[in-house]
């Protein structure tokens, strides 16, 4: 029997969010919620749980309508879980994300002083997120849902952000997301890199073996179990900025989408430079190998996809730390908000738009954090010093990036920061026997 056979994961208690891919295309909603009254909260954790769909389901209780759950190390609080509980969760949980603010590069425009209200404040207890076909759908369950909730005056709705997919599954630079995912032991969803060994589910959830042969949960195992940490940021993008920039360093319009593609480590279309090195190729979205390709063995100088492009950071693959890599792997799920700038248009229109960035895994410290400060925000890893992902690293407009190239490499300088932090929470995401369990808590 493989070792996978021997993994049995509870699908039927773990949050459908946690592992199952989303639909295309969708409607989504983050609503945050403050619990004034511990009573109230609990209420809404059972009332909850009566709507969080697990793993194994195929139908959701709310029809087309899948809902997750997830809590703030405040929230746990707010709920009256006991300090000797609290204790045993991730020491960067209960800081919380705000508090890791420089760690993670959250400075200047960045900052938490700048975030939008309530994010990174204690206010925010509970995320729900609900995922419908469309926008239609979506409403009318939160509309269905809205009297549950409003009935409680011990909790307040405080913030709320409508999220879509579109059917080309483009974000709002224009990429083509959500093609890499690795495969998890025992989750029966196979990874999108044929390359890529299935990691051990404890990467991904509390109370299953991880790849160090480590056993994480939090305690009583009642509440730990078949959880996971997930973590959102909302990340607006200057998308006529990122354009111009484009448009600014390069010589004609082929010339530029050569540049994106090696800024990204993929064309628009998704198709990766690994595969397709010279131009575009959008038949390779039919391709089922379209993502097993490996960097350290066939390029390991970048001459193809470069060291410092964004895919290439935030998962080097067989790169030489290789073995490592295993140790830094996440579950990523990024959600467009806003509307989408109209093609060709290099002046900003004032709308806010970007991508809710979504990381599932069991190890916020050394998956999330790791990527976001040593892979995204610094170079040394491949050799070149502090110069970050040209995507999402923070930069006071002296940042650059390097193509490698023969004869000589191309240097891009001058680099604004494409993204902006606006905000974020380190979240718990409990079984469905946890959620019940908060539902229950007396005291
Ligand atoms: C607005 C911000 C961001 C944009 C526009 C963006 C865009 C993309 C796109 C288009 C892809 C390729 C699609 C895919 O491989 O599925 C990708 C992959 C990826 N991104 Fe991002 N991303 C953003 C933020 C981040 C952040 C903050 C992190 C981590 C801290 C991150 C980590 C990754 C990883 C790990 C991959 C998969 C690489 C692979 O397995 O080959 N991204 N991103």
């Amino acid at each position: 029997m493989s070792e996978q056979n021997q993994v049995k994961l509870e699908l039927d208690d773990i949050q459908r969010g946690v592992l199952s891919p989303r639909p295309s295309p969708y409607a989504a909603t983050y609503i945050l919620f403050r619990i004034d009254d511990r009573r109230h909260g609990r209420e809404l954790m059972r009332r909850a749980s009566a709507v969080v769909t697990s793993a194994a389901d195929s139908m959701s209780p709310l029809g087309e309508t899948w809902v997750s759950i997830a809590l703030t190390y405040h929230g746990l609080k707010a709920l009256g879980v006991p300090q000797e509980s609290l204790s045993t969760f991730a020491w960067e949980f209960r800081q919380g994300m705000a508090a890791r603010a420089k760690a993670l590069g959250d400075v200047g425009e960045n900052s938490p002083e700048h975030w939008e209200s309530p994010l990174g404040t204690p206010d925010v207890h509970v995320v729900l997120v609900a995922l419908a076909p469309d926008s239609a759908e979506l409403e009318a369950a939160i509309d269905r849902a809205r009297p549950a909730y409003e009935a409680l005056s011990g909790v307040k709705a405080i913030w709320r952000q409508n999220c879509h997919a579109l059917p080309t599954e483009t974000e709002p630079f224009g990429y083509r997301d959500g093609i890499s995912h690795p495969a998890v032991e025992g989750s029966g969803i196979p990874g999108s890199n044929t390359l890529e060994e299935p990691l051990k589910a404890g990467e991904f959830v509390l109370g299953y073996r991880d790849e160090l042969g480590g056993l994480q949960a939090p305690t009583p195992e009642v509440l730990g179990r078949n959880g996971t940490y997930v973590v959102f940021r909302k990340l607006h993008q200057r998308v006529a900025l990122f354009r111009q920039y484009l448009k600014d360093n390069s010589t004609s319009p082929e010339d530029e989408e050569l540049l994106a593609a090696k800024i990204m480590g993929r064309w628009r279309s998704g198709a990766p430079l690994a595969l397709s090195p010279d131009r575009d190729d959008p038949a390779l979205d039919a391709d089922p190998y379209r993502n097993s390709f490996l960097y350290q063995k066939d390029d390991p100088a970048g001459f193809i996809t470069p060291g410092g492009c964004h895919i290439r950071r935030g998962n080097p693959r067989d790169a030489a730390v290789a073995g490592v890599v295993r140790l830094h792997r996440m579950i990523r799920r990024g959600t467009v908000y806003g509307p989408p700038l109209p093609e060709g248009v290099l002046e900003d229109d004032g709308v806010d738009r970007g991508l809710m960035f979504a990381f599932v895994g069991a190890h916020l410290g050394r998956q999330f954090e790791f990527v976001q400060t040593e892979w995204m925000n610094d170079g040394v890893f491949f050799g070149a010093d502090d110069a970050k992902d040209p995507v999402v690293g923070f930069s006071d407009g002296s940042g650059d990036f390097t193509i490698p190239r023969r004869p000589v490499r191309r240097r891009l300088l001058s680099l604004p920061s494409f993204v902006l932090t606006r905000g974020g929470e380190y979240c718990f995401m409990p079984g469905l026997t946890a959620l019940r369990w908060l539902g229950d808590l007396t005291g």
